[in-house]
């Protein structure tokens, strides 16, 4: 008797662990039949075992197995009902409604040409620096050799903070910063914001990017610089770009120089194309020989030490590889034009 109680006990554990795992009709039938079949189910089982019992203990033992059965019989009633309620039995969404569109976002044009720029100069050994947005007018100007109320200065005028603080409005003054705290050999680039006093307009922004260069060592010459930028501008572009080296005037350079590349649009072929206006070429940066009053600004000896810099802007650079004709596009935000770049 007994034994038929702690077996009744067992098979009820089981059930009810095995009860709430049925998810689906295949799943129900098979508890079902694992306890109900009249073969071999657990309870056709119990009745046999009965049999095997003194007479006087068979009353007892027959409510016993009744009233698992009958447990057994309303658990599984509860468990079709459950199946048949809406929740159960299949997805409450309308299957057939569009989707909802996941939006992925996309690197900005901007950003994916700096970072190109970056992996080339890494490449080459360059470190990257960074320096800040606000400056002095001594880091911005004055260390740079722009003395005060020079002309030179009205080419980049800016917004000011105070008569000192201003947003810088150019890269360059990283260079004498970087001077300032690290001896030769420099090899390194600062991409970073500028900003100018300029309405926007298809090629002018009053906010933008450049990549400043820099490298002061033993014995560089214009030749270093020249090989630099060629390899630079061509693995920016393509292998068979033209580059051509114009004379030019900064005046923290000396001798200066401003590099072109030949017209990625029209390629030199076409008069009135609107990117190069015909001439066949595109400006893409500006470079030279360290001035030597520079190095005498950051104590550095111009005697023992030579070195070129360079500076480009990012948006140019950009509009130049993407063929985008006019750079207001690059900050208006709109996300079918940031979209087209994305490489997914
Ligand atoms: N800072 C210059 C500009 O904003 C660009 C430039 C020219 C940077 C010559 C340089 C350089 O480092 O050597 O127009």
């Amino acid at each position: 008797m007994e034994t038929l109680k702690n077996r009744i006990q067992g098979l009820r554990d089981q059930f009810a662990q095995a009860a709430p795992q049925v998810l689906d009709q295949a799943a129900l039938q098979e508890l079902r039949n694992l306890y109900l079949s009249r073969k071999k189910g657990h309870l056709t089982q119990l009745f046999e075992l009965m049999k095997g019992l003194a007479p006087e203990q068979k009353p007892a033992a027959g409510q016993e197995v009744n009233s698992f059965k009958q447990y057994v019989q309303s658990e599984l009633d509860r468990l079709e009902k459950e199946l048949q309620a809406p929740s159960r039995s299949g997805p409450s969404v309308d299957l057939t409604l569009p989707g909802r569109a996941s939006y992925w976002g996309a690197p900005h044009p901007v950003l994916l040409i700096k970072e190109r720029i970056e992996q080339i100069f890494l490449r080459m050994g360059f470190s990257i620096e960074d320096g800040p947005e606000m400056e002095t007018d001594f880091y911005n100007f004055e260390a740079l050799n722009f003395p005060p109320h020079h002309p030179a200065r009205d080419d980049w005028d800016t917004l000011y903070i105070d008569d000192d603080l201003l947003l810088r409005t150019h890269t360059s003054p990283v260079q004498i910063r970087v001077m300032e705290k690290k001896k030769p050999p420099i090899r390194m680039i600062n991409p970073g914001k500028v900003f100018r006093k300029e309405t926007p307009d298809p090629t002018h922004l009053p906010m933008f990017f450049q990549v400043e260069g820099l490298v002061v060592d033993h014995g560089i010459t214009f030749a270093h610089l020249k090989g630099t930028l060629e390899y630079f501008l061509k693995a920016l572009y393509h292998d068979s770009i033209k580059i051509r080296f114009r004379p030019s005037f900064f005046p923290f350079t000396e001798p200066s120089a401003e590099v072109d590349i030949g017209c990625t649009v029209c390629n030199g072929e076409e008069d009135d194309c609107r990117v190069c206006k015909g001439t066949g070429w595109l400006e893409i940066l500006g470079a030279g020989m360290v001035d030597p009053q520079v190095f005498k600004n950051v104590n550095i000896d111009p005697e023992k030490y030579s070195g070129f810099a360079f500076g480009m802007g990012v948006e140019r650079t950009a509009m130049f590889s993407f063929q985008i004709p006019d750079l207001r596009y690059f900050y208006e935000n709109d996300l079918r034009f940031i979209r087209q770049f994305s490489k997914k």
